[in-house]
């Protein structure tokens, strides 16, 4: 604390971020990152762009990669938008789409642990129905009136999926509100909503780079929507910082979007490992939420997740344990290559069994 804080920095609650630890190697299933390293293609075009034009400054407008991004999901220019990661995005989203003092806007009580705090910061009132034991949305409770919804989809830290029929009611019934779709993890077996931006002027899908396509380090993510809204999500950027996007960046996106085939093949190999983990850890007596991301959620009808979360690190496996309401006995693990998952699996099956 100190005297020269504003009253918004000394109240702020940060969001805090998995480690990344320097200590010692770990078997890192904490953070949501892609095993697998990103196409050779990114790494190809990141190194061309290196040269003598990093002197000048990017496009602000990201046109090409938009345009290229546009092409991908059968949608115009004007109806992308790209940020630096889609936490900056989701900043953006806040002073563009909600208004403070405004209707509380709506998210379930359990999801991306962020969307509380970008609300503390930009004043924006919130109220968070309840997920039902088995974390299921409960999705007639969205249809009250309010000042705008997010929805995380597959959730976070659950890795459910909530079906592209539900999601059309919450679009129909809230007309007078922007509802965005995070769907950050949408790409191990979800079913995106963009399909829908043709029909609701007031529906934004927003994705990332990070994790399906292993750029967590380029920090990428984009939107998708109408072109008012796009335009509306332009306004706030322009009046923070033009040139969000650096040129090494937007090289290696473009070209993470181009190589369709090297993203299908990770994404299969992925979802394939979860399924195997998942039916192994049931074999050890765990309780396995089904999921659709790149994690599963589970909890042990005996060890506390805390002493497990504990344990795994001492054993050099490394998971994210949330010390939240409702979920404080859970563990979400992020999955590795089938090589990181046996590690993790035999180190979990020794504290287990003790
Ligand atoms: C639900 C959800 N949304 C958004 C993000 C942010 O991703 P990034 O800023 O890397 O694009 C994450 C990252 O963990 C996430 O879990």
């Amino acid at each position: 604390m100190s005297r020269y804080w504003s009253r918004l920095a000394a109240t702020i609650k940060p969001y805090v971020p998995g480690e990344q630890p320097k200590d010692k190697k770990y078997i890192k299933l904490n953070t949501n990152e892609n095993p697998y390293p990103p196409s050779p293609r990114v790494i190809e075009a990141i190194k061309a762009a290196a040269d003598d034009s990093l002197r000048l400054y990017p496009d602000p407008t990201c046109s090409s990669l938009r345009q290229t991004i546009a092409q991908y999901f059968g949608l115009a220019g004007n109806q992308v938008f790209v940020g630096n990661g889609s936490d900056e995005l989701l900043a953006f989203c806040f002073p563009a789409f909600f208004n403070p003092e405004g209707l509380p806007i709506l998210f379930a009580d359990i999801t991306y642990s962020f969307y509380p705090v970008y609300c503390r910061f930009f004043g924006i009132p919130f109220e968070t129905p309840a997920l039902d034991d088995e974390f299921r949305m409960p999705v007639e409770a969205f249809f009250k009136t309010n000042g705008g919804i997010l929805i995380a989809n597959p959730n976070a830290p659950t890795g459910r999926f909530l079906d592209l029929p539900a999601i059309e009611s919450i679009l129909q019934r809230n007309p007078d509100s922007v509802v965005i779709l995070d769907e950050a993890y949408v790409d191990f077996g979800g079913e995106s909503a963009v399909g829908l931006i043709k029909k609701y002027d007031n529906l934004l899908v927003v994705q990332t780079l990070s994790k399906s396509r292993s750029l967590a380090g380029l920090r990428m993510g984009f939107a998708l929507g109408h072109a008012d809204l796009i335009e509306g999500l332009c306004r706030v950027k322009d009046s923070i910082n033009s040139y969000t996007l650096d040129r090494l960046a937007l090289a290696g996106a473009q070209a993470a979007m181009e190589d369709e085939a090297y993203f299908r093949e990770t994404t299969a190999g992925i979802i394939k490992t979860r399924e195997a983990t998942a039916k192994r850890l049931e074999a050890l007596g765990f309780r396995v939420i089904p999921s659709t991301a790149n994690f599963i959620f589970i909890a042990h009808p005996v060890q506390s997740a805390e002493t497990l979360f504990t344990k795994l690190r001492e054993g050099g496996v490394l998971v994210r344990y949330f010390k939240l309401p409702r979920i404080d006995n859970w563990l979400r693990v992020s999955i590795g290559t089938d090589a990181e998952m046996d590690r993790f699996l035999s180190v979990l099956g020794s504290i287990v069994r003790q």
